[in-house]
């Protein structure tokens, strides 16, 4: 049985872009927990995606909560338009704000469940001011930019570290990782203390339905909580 604490977050940057409103029902209809967006600039990152009129657009599609992922430079910029379209977690790379603290307070105040990111070369330590006032904290796995690389093995000892922070603030801050999450690594990601699994190409393939695939997730997810 899975662990129903656990959670998992498609990420539809592997979905085909022309149809992402179905994507995004067909992951709904599979049972997934949250729906992961990756929002790139082609500056933060290499790559662009798309902004918060996609987010506007895929919101009818599911009542799931939209996880957006801002891999964008100076994110303040933009809170209140991807607020105003709909998302339910807003979450910003630590490397992207030159003043954290006021933009995690700026999402809060935008009525929108916050997060930060730190990518694999930032320490659990760039977070620790304002962990006490974060709804979720994202590990990655991978450098960010680009779907379906390889999980960074050091990731998961660093996923270890940043489950004591929270364990010792004594608060409900959800632990996500994301990254390369395949049925290789996602149960050495739940032992390590991760509440929130991204999985693009995993999840959205051409080797299986996603309700395939998802059922295979979630039984190594299973197979680590017991
Ligand atoms: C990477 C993105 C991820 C990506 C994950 O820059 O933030 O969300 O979609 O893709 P997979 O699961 O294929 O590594
Ligand atoms: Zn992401």
């Amino acid at each position: 049985m899975a662990n129903p604490t656990i959670k998992l977050a498609p990420s539809i940057l592997s979905a085909d872009f022309s149809r992402l409103g179905e994507a995004v029902a067909e992951a709904t209809k599979a049972g997934v927990d949250y729906i992961h967006v990756d929002i790139m600039d082609g500056q933060f990152v290499p790559n662009i995606t798309f902004g918060a009129a996609m987010v506007k657009a895929l919101r009818p599609w599911t009542t799931l909560p939209l996880d957006v992922h801002l891999m964008v430079a100076e994110p303040e910029r933009h809170i209140q338009s991807f607020a105003d379209a709909g998302a339910n977690f807003l979450v910003v790379h630590a490397e992207a704000c030159r003043h954290l603290h006021r933009v995690v307070h700026q999402i809060k105040e935008a009525g929108v469940k916050v997060g930060v990111a730190i990518n694999p070369g930032t320490p659990v330590s760039a977070v620790e001011e304002v962990l006490p006032d974060l709804d979720m904290v994202l590990v990655m796995s991978v450098n960010p930019g680009f779907p379906a690389q390889v999980f960074i093995p050091g990731s998961l000892d660093k996923i270890h570290r940043m489950r004591r922070r929270i364990d010792v603030l004594g608060k409900d801050v959800e632990l996500e990782v994301d990254g390369g999450i395949n049925e290789s690594t996602a149960a050495s990601v739940v032992k390590a203390g991760a509440t929130v699994l991204v999985a693009g190409s995993a999840v959205f393939n051409q080797r299986e339905s996603v309700q395939q695939a998802v059922g295979r997730l979630r039984r190594r997810m299973g197979e680590a909580t017991g």
